[in-house]
């Protein structure tokens, strides 16, 4: 197995402020990887450091067979950075700003066989902007912008920073539609970051949690949910007014029980799935309590990530 990117033990600091406390994590060549976690996680630093912007304060950063720290020269021409924060020559054309970021590329390097302006610019849903003003564009129509000028040279890995944080549901299809067709490509590598759930789920092969700049969980999206297997939840809806709370009180694996008298509802939380169901079954059957309906809550990654990112209160 090919592995684009190897990360190990890499560590950054701002003056006594550790952004990044040791990570380490490999991406697989022509896999989609998702870094997510919560604002002021330490993503976009990550990002910048395997992208040899940010310097490391220490550890070791492999793309593409090369190392970032010298030499990172050789690995830019084949690299494409989406930049969060983007702050373009507003008073260029689109057709303007793109031409000039393909001629500064290539002062870098001999040029590569990158996709045409037009190609990108229909797949991104902007060819009929190529005249507009960068600072005419909306914010999603910038954000593809960015987008777009990332894979103009044809990257081999592809570093998307928040995609489609702050846009529209139109827009932010629009782009999925989009990250999906770049992963068709065996040979291209597509990292990303996200706060969004959703997003994480539906493109990515691969999805590291991280969270005050370490990593707490890593896999494939139906592997971080089958880790939480071992706690479900299950509801139970009762008829009105016959059930009690204490008729379950010392059920041995049941982790959490939450009773709601105005709506008859219970929820209990155990590793035990079959046997908590028989438990509560059996005695509701035992006090004459009719059960209308029952549900067992798949966990959703949005449930892993929290459980992974939870700050401790005593905190
Ligand atoms: N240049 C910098 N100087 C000092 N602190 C920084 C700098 N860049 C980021 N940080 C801090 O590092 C932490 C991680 O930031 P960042 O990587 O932007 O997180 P994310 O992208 O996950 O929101 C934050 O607490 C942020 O304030
Ligand atoms: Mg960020």
């Amino acid at each position: 197995m090919i592995h684009s990117l190897e990360v190990h033990d890499v560590r950054k600091s701002y003056g006594d402020f550790q952004a990044v406390k040791g990570m380490s994590f490999k991406v697989r060549q022509g896999s989609c990887f998702g870094i997510l976690g919560p604002n002021g996680a330490g993503k976009t630093t990550l990002l910048g450091m395997i992208e040899g912007i940010v310097p490391i304060s220490s550890g070791s950063i492999n793309l593409l067979g090369m190392d970032v720290a010298t030499q990172i020269r050789k690995i830019q021409p084949r690299i494409g950075v989406q930049l969060q924060q983007n702050n373009y020559f507003q008073f260029l054309s689109v057709a303007q700003l793109l031409k000039f970021y393909q001629q500064l590329r290539r002062a870098g390097g001999p040029p590569r066989k990158g996709q045409s302006i037009e190609w990108l610019l229909q797949r991104l849903g902007l060819s009929d902007k190529l005249k507009f003003k960068v600072d005419e564009l909306s914010g999603g129509q910038k954000q593809r912008l960015s987008i777009a000028i990332a894979l103009l040279e044809d990257p081999d890995v592809i570093f998307l920073d928040e995609p489609t944080s702050a846009l529209d549901p139109h827009s932010r299809h629009l782009t999925w539609e989009f990250i999906e067709q770049l992963k068709q490509d065996p040979n291209k590598t597509v990292i990303l970051t996200t706060h969004y759930m959703e997003e994480a789920e539906r493109l990515c092969d691969e999805i590291m949690i991280m969270n005050d700049g370490r990593v707490i969980a890593q896999g494939n999206p139906a592997e971080l949910v089958s880790g939480m297997q071992a706690r479900q939840a299950i509801q139970f809806q009762f008829a009105k007014g016959q059930f009690k709370l204490e008729y379950v009180q010392d059920l041995a694996d049941a982790t959490d029980l939450h009773w709601d008298d105005q709506t008859d509802r219970l929820r209990v939380t155990t590793r035990e799935v079959a046997q908590t169901m028989r438990s509560i079954l059996e005695r509701s059957q035992s006090q004459r309590i009719d059960v209308i309906n029952f549900d067992i809550d798949r966990p959703s990654l949005e449930d892993v990530f929290l459980s992974h990112t939870a700050k401790d209160p005593r905190e």
